[in-house]
């Protein structure tokens, strides 16, 4: 048998979008870090970023502007305490980020100063999203890699897929002292030693058939977290985003709403317009609204997309502020300054999560989590429009803020068990994988989908329970593999999801179950806690 591959460091960052390479260059002023990325650096949802990210920078908008439009977008079932915080810290978060190097649209005021150009979106009742184009997140996402990447503390492990936490009881506390890492280059499990970990594996969308996310979004962080002894919340409110294309050769593309917000309009196949049916705010209304009415006048009608259209601006607005959305339109054939882009609605953004406190610390000690895969308050039923980037940014710092107070370089005494692999062979029937992984997110999509009744949520776990029995059983008999390892991920967050959907016996945000139509007067976030 050959040695086990053994690794150490201070911190251990388990992700490498906005939320890990931000905490990886805060807490690289004081300690070695190792970063990991299931894929290629880049392949997270951040790089995919279209809209921007949410911060007062007009001096007509106010830190109370923002604060009301994520609580009114949230349903009150925020935190009020981190909106605050969040919305206060959001313009030195991007003014460090645009230190970093991240450019921003500019404009020039009729005063003749030059100032950042604002868009608009669902939800915010100002132009506060500073944006690079239709771009963000790849000017995000590229930035930050920048600076990890020349930085001589930060140790990048790529093609790593994190399996499972480590932990320990030290000093009558459960607490984390490192990771079991499947290294999908070589094909074998590596152990990581670290004094502190931070989860920053993104969001769960992959649950659902549908989604505009990329491969990486399999929920590994919360299912980790969850397997691990840490509380988890509020699962059941997953975003689906209104506008995705709908083409068969378009993989999860993403319209942005700041489409909608420089004017788009939804429209029937017919070319009329209705989000005026549905709210006063009519495409400008929050996504949960938004996505619904396109659920509901798709039903409706018997049709398979609906349309976005933004063709009554001129060529070169539109060529400006999209050019990416611009380019892999007219590449598939459609002119988005000539005519509409069929959409469909997907599954966009995780709000539930690991339960965090305000510096992103979990139920076991010393460890973190950030971004999307933390539920710290912020989004209550129904995140608002580039409020994500912006929480990645603020936890990111408040964490290595945290991290340096309690930082401890003394390592475990505690040795970590090798990875056993003396009971197990290699699979041979990677068809179960597939048919479960196909199964899983097709009854996710059908029954615990935008809109939810309790027959359907009493189906959808039925199955699950059952999918966990196979992949379990399947998981202790073979050998680990990429697909296996997302496939049991994605099915214990899809068991959170429906259960947490089955606890909550009202529609609020974006939880809309037909057998409860009307919202409770005193609600709250809905805790799931690991039996011991
Ligand atoms: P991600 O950027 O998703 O990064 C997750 C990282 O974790 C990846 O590096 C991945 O490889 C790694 N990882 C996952 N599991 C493992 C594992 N087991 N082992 C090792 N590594 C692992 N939000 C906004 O605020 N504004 C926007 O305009 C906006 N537009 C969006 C457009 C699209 C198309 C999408 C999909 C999302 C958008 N969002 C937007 C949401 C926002 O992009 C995400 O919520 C945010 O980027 C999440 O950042 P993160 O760092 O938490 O995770
Ligand atoms: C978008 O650009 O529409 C996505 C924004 C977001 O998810 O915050």
């Amino acid at each position: 048998m050959k040695d086990p591959i053994e690794h150490s460091c201070d911190i251990l960052i388990i992700g490498s979008g906005a939320a890990g390479l931000t905490l990886a260059l805060q807490v690289a002023k004081f300690a070695q870090v190792t970063v990991l990325s299931k894929a290629q650096l880049n392949d997270g949802s951040t790089f995919y970023a279209q809209g921007g990210i949410a911060a007062v920078f007009d001096k007509q908008d106010s830190i109370e502007s923002h604060v009301a439009d994520t609580l009114i977008a949230g349903a009150n079932l925020c935190d009020r305490s981190v909106v605050e915080m969040t919305a206060k810290q959001a313009k030195s978060s991007l003014e460090w980020l645009i230190d970093c190097g991240a450019d921003f649209d500019q404009e020039i005021s009729e005063q003749g100063e030059q100032r950042y150009h604002l868009t608009q979106e669902g939800g915010h009742s100002h132009r506060r999203i500073l944006h690079a184009a239709d771009a963000t997140g790849k000017e995000v996402q590229t930035t930050l890699q920048s600076q990890v990447l020349k930085n001589p503390n930060i140790t990048i492990l790529e093609r790593y897929n994190a399996i499972d936490l480590v932990t320990n009881t030290v000093d009558d506390k459960k607490t984390v002292i490192g990771a079991y890492v499947w290294n999908r280059q070589q094909e074998h499990v590596e152990t990581i030693y670290a004094n502190h970990v931070a989860l920053a594996t993104g969001g769960a969308s992959k649950v659902y058939q549908y989604t505009s996310n990329p491969d990486v979004a399999s929920g590994d962080g919360i299912a980790m977290a969850w397997r691990a002894g840490c509380t988890v919340a509020n699962l059941e409110f997953n975003q689906f985003h209104p506008t995705s294309l709908y083409h068969p050769q378009a993989n999860n593309f993403l319209l942005t709403e700041a489409l909608r917000g420089e004017g788009a309009y939804l429209k029937r196949p017919d070319g009329s317009r209705f989000m005026d049916d549905f709210d006063v705010r009519g495409e400008l209304a929050p996504r949960d609204i938004v996505a619904r009415a396109i659920d509901f006048e798709m039903k409706r009608l018997g049709v398979d997309c609906l349309y976005l259209d933004i063709s009554h601006k001129t060529s070169d607005f539109i060529t400006d502020h999209f050019p990416t959305i611009y380019k892999q339109c007219l590449s598939l054939g459609i002119d988005i300054t000539k005519e509409a882009m069929p959409v469909v609605p997907a599954a966009h953004y995780t709000c539930g999560g690991v339960v965090t406190n305000k510096q992103g610390a979990t139920d076991i000690a010393r460890l973190y989590a950030i971004g999307e895969v933390a539920y710290t308050g912020l989004h209550g039923a129904n995140r608002m429009a580039s409020n994500s980037l912006l929480e990645c940014l603020v936890f990111a710092k408040a964490a290595a803020d945290n991290i340096k107070l309690n930082f401890s370089q003394q390592a475990s005494s505690v040795t970590i068990a090798p990875w056993d692999e003396s009971q197990v062979i290699d699979s041979d029937e990677e068809v179960v994988i597939q048919h479960n992984w196909h199964e899983l997110r097709l009854f996710m999509w059908d029954y615990v989908g935008i809109v939810r009744t309790d027959k359907r949520l009493a189906r959808a776990k039925r199955r699950v329970e059952l999918l966990q029995c196979e992949i379990n059983e399947y998981y202790k008999n073979f050998r680990v593999s990429n697909n296996l390892l997302e496939l049991r991920n994605l099915v214990q967050v899809a068991q959170l999801i429906i259960d947490c959907a089955i606890a909550r016996k009202e529609s609020v945000g974006l939880h809309y179950n037909l057998d409860y139509p009307n919202a409770l007067e005193n609600s709250g976030p809905t805790f799931m806690r690991p039996k011991d």
